[in-house]
């Protein structure tokens, strides 16, 4: 038996939010949770191209209920001020689905001093998902999904020199990131329930996804993408199983079966050694913590 979304129960009273939902796995993540009649909120770095896919979403379902938030989220400054909001605003969030992300760029830090991909990928949401615990912790059933990547076995956490100060490596920086996030979400899963919280933390990653994420790709490695990559569609499944399989747990990590992970239907998959370094991931959640100003279940 494989899962797939019609097996998800109907979403009717349940809100998420979805970051970076404006194009690509994100959008397809949140047309799906629509589809399920759960309210969102798309939680983007640019409102126009949010509004422009609140619209293609109200176009498949026109009774959805979809509101668009600005959330940049290599700038702590926005992600305080989205979270500030949303609280404001909100009673409950049952899905916070941590999905936006960059791949590969140049390098460049962040306004706050951060590596781009580390900004955006891990530190953001780790400071959005900290921000946003109170409102998570009082709604029943509430989960919190962190996309990560085969690209977790990249890379590995360059403690005395996180922001690749000396001599970046592109690949490198994309795969600390991922790493980053996939240890997070098992050390916020042994947190909550430490806490004695509900909540849980599940991870995801698509495999590989034909989507914009390989803008930074050299062109020979675009022309890969295609021959092996799924439809934003089916790579947005494991995400969607995360947030909503009922036999999903966590601290699971979910992804696609077939191809070594590469592409297929949605299941709960292994992760390196590094990702599951309890005593490696503590020493993140401080540098973390430091780095965001952000402190939660510590
Ligand atoms: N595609 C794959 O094969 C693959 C494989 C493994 C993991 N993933 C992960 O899946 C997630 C989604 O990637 P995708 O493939 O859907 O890529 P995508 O098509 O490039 O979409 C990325 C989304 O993230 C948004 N984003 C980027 N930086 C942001 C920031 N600072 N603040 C807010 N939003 C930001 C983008 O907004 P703009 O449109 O404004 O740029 C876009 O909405 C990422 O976390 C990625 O690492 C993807």
């Amino acid at each position: 038996m494989t899962w797939n979304i019609h097996d998800a129960p109907d979403q009717k009273g349940r809100i998420a939010i979805v970051t970076g939902s404006n194009i690509g796995l994100g959008y397809d993540t949140a047309l799906a949770l629509a589809g399920k009649g759960c309210r969102l909120v798309l939680a983007c770095r640019n409102l126009d191209k949010a509004q422009a896919a609140r619209g293609q979403i109200l176009a498949r379902y026109p009774k959805a209920r979809v509101e668009c938030q600005t959330l940049d989220l290599s700038s702590l400054k926005s992600v305080r001020a989205f979270a500030t909001g949303f609280l404001k605003s909100h009673r409950k969030l049952d899905l916070l689905i941590n999905n936006a992300g960059i791949m590969m760029p140049p390098y460049s830090l962040s306004e706050d001093g951060f590596e781009s991909q580390l900004a955006a990928n891990y530190l953001g949401h780790f400071a959005l998902t900290g921000l946003l615990l109170p409102v998570l912790a009082r709604t029943a059933g509430s989960r919190i999904v962190s996309l990560s990547s085969l690209a977790h076995n990249w890379g590995h956490i360059r403690f005395d020199d996180p922001h690749f100060k000396n001599g970046y490596s592109k690949r490198g920086a994309y795969g600390q990131s991922k790493l980053a996030c996939l240890m997070f979400a098992y050390e916020l899963n042994r947190r909550l329930q430490e806490a004695g919280l509900k909540t849980l933390s599940v991870a995801a990653h698509p495999g590989v996804a034909v989507t914009n994420l390989a803008q930074h790709f050299p062109r020979f490695l675009t022309m890969f993408f295609p021959l092996v990559g799924q439809s934003a569609a089916a790579g947005a499944l494991p995400t969607l199983y995360a947030a909503l399989g009922d036999d999903v747990d966590g601290g699971d990590y979910c992804g696609p079966r077939s191809m070594r992970q590469m592409r297929g239907a949605p299941v709960k998959v292994g992760s390196n050694r590094a990702s599951r370094d309890s005593a490696a991931a503590k020493r993140l959640w401080k540098l973390s913590e430091e780095l965001t100003g952000v402190s939660f279940l510590s």
